[in-house]
């Protein structure tokens, strides 16, 4: 069965509620979703995934160098050829979700659109967007995957 690992960084909760809400997306759409914090994941696991989602919240007008050095081992693993998106919570210049799209795309994985950047904490408008994109990646990996 093809398998979705949400992957995200969040200091206050913002990022994971989005985390939280793509995966519900996809699971109404029948896809096995496995999500945890980024330290709680080896990227060696999240390599085997078909599809990877990660979600990081901006810092200092990048992402924070933990994620950048999971970014790093996962890219240096191998993860060519996979379906991918990349979000997260920010306040003011968010660069992070279009940082982790760059890399994922310059690693050859197919990053779905919208890159999902929400401002602070979600809202009931903004968790619907997160569900669609969950949904959205769920119907794209059962195209290609099965
Ligand atoms: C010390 C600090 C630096 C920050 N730097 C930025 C920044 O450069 N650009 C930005 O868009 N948001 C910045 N933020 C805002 C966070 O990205 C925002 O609060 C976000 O919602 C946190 O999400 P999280 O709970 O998922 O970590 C900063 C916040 C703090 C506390």
């Amino acid at each position: 069965m093809t398998k979705l690992a949400i992957v995200y960084l969040s200091t206050q909760g913002n990022t994971k509620m989005m985390a939280e809400a793509i995966a519900k997306g996809a699971r109404e759409k029948h896809i096995e979703v496995d999500i945890d914090n980024f330290y709680e994941w080896d990227p060696a696991d999240v390599a085997k995934y078909d599809a990877i989602c990660i979600g990081s919240s901006t810092f200092y007008y990048t992402m924070l160098e933990p994620i950048a050095k999971f970014l790093d081992e996962l890219i240096d693993i191998g993860i060519e050829g996979k379906t991918g998106a990349a979000f997260g919570s920010y306040g003011w210049s968010g660069e992070a979700p279009v940082q982790i799209a760059e890399r994922l795309r310059k690693a050859g994985v197919e990053v779905i659109d919208p890159v999902l950047r929400i401002q602070y904490i979600p809202n009931e408008k903004d968790l619907a967007e997160c569900i669609r994109l969950g949904k959205d990646l769920a119907i794209h990996m059962k195209k290609k995957y099965s």
